[in-house]
């Protein structure tokens, strides 16, 4: 099988890529990455010499890049990874999110149109959902409630969505979407929550947690995502939605509070910050529909999970240091200077 696995040099498809080389060797991938701020070469070096892997530097976007690609290639499957992924960063600039999550979409899907594949694979979020109240612990997102997004990055998710979904019954083409929890584990751009912290946290640097910190988020370990794609593509039937997640809600200050703990670090480096705008309170995975159709369960608990994280980022501290030493600076000020 033949795969173009777009947005590879990222978080989660760098993840994929690694599981993908080992758990299917007999599989060729293709990576279509634009190498922007969240792009990270350096991620996918261990990989660019194998021989079932190539590393095509192009924006989903353009159409010709992309119809390109598909000719020379021809592939079997699309994942579509490729994605502006930070919601603080849609709230700032909105523009770029439509553009790639949505016309990129659109593009990738045009191809496939033209050139056949047996599966286009979507990439989704549970952000999708809206949020849940705090107070109904008893309320989880399932793959048939109403798209009611929050943010430019979510509504720009469930525009993609929609737009997966009319390719199908429109054109019939043979597509799946997965809609996950928030992932954590190796490779994380240091923006986000865990990786963030983390670093500030080594650094005795403050943690700056929004609002009253009692957000809830369900975390999921980025190979468990990984592990559940590949069974999508493998055994999911064409038209669906897939949740995944696996029921490990936390608040974001019992997340802080862990790695605080497990880095030996105090509690008063927790810093209050001003809320994100529009923030969604609750987030929480059914994940019901894939462990009954597909067998599916996550394999890592959250405890084995954060400590592999942490770990992980102590031993490749120059990963996230190069990263922090460049752009990334710059834009933390814009984001946390004033707050
Ligand atoms: P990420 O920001 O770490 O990586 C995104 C990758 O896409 C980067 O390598 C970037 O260079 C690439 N990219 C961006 N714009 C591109 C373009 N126009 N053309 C080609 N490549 C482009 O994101 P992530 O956290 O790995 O998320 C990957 C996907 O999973 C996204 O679609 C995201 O919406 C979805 N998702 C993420 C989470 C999470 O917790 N991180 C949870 C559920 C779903
Ligand atoms: P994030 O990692 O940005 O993921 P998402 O917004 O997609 O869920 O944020 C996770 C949670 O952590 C979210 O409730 C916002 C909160 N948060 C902070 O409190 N401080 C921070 O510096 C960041 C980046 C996030």
């Amino acid at each position: 099988m033949k795969l173009l696995v777009t947005g590879g040099a990222g978080f989660i498809g760098a993840n994929f890529v690694f599981y993908m080389l080992e758990h299917h060797p007999e599989d060729k991938i293709v990576c279509l990455d634009a190498l922007t701020y969240a792009g990270n070469l350096e991620t996918l070096a261990p990989v660019m010499e194998h021989e079932n892997f190539r590393f095509v530097r192009g924006d989903v976007a353009d159409r010709e890049t992309v119809f390109n690609l598909f000719e020379e290639e021809g592939f079997d499957v699309v994942v579509n990874f490729a994605a502006e992924s930070h919601v603080d960063r849609s709230i700032e600039d909105p523009g770029i999110f439509l553009r790639t999550n949505i016309l990129g979409t659109q593009v990738l899907m045009d191809a496939s149109r033209k050139y056949g594949v047996s599966r286009y694979h979507q990439v989704g979020t549970d952000e999708v959902y809206g949020d849940l109240p705090l107070d109904r612990p008893d309320l989880f997102f399932t793959e048939d409630m109403p798209i009611t997004a929050s943010s430019p990055y979510s509504a720009s998710k469930a525009s993609a969505d929609l737009l997966v979904m009319a390719y199908h019954r429109t054109y019939g083409l043979p597509v799946t979407i997965s809609r996950c929890s928030n992932n954590y584990g190796p490779y994380q751009f240091p923006e986000k929550l865990i990786p963030l912290m983390i670093a500030n946290a080594l650094a005795d640097k403050d943690l700056p947690v929004y609002g009253t910190g009692e957000n809830v988020r369900d975390w999921l370990y980025v190979e468990d995502h990984c592990r559940a794609i590949d069974l999508i593509l493998r055994e999911g039937r064409v038209g669906e939605v897939y949740n995944i997640g696996g029921h490990n809600e936390k608040t974001n200050l019992d997340v802080v509070r862990t790695i605080l703990k497990q880095l030996g670090k105090p509690e008063s480096l927790i810093t209050f910050v001003g809320d994100r705008k529009g923030h969604d309170l609750r987030y929480a995975i059914d994940p019901a529909k894939i462990h009954s159709e597909l067998g599916w369960l996550p394999q890592t608990r959250f405890d084995d999970g954060i400590r592999r994280t942490i770990d992980w980022y102590l031993d490749n501290e120059s990963w996230w240091k190069n990263i922090m030493s460049g752009d990334y600076q710059q834009y933390y000020e814009r984001m946390y200077g004033n707050r």
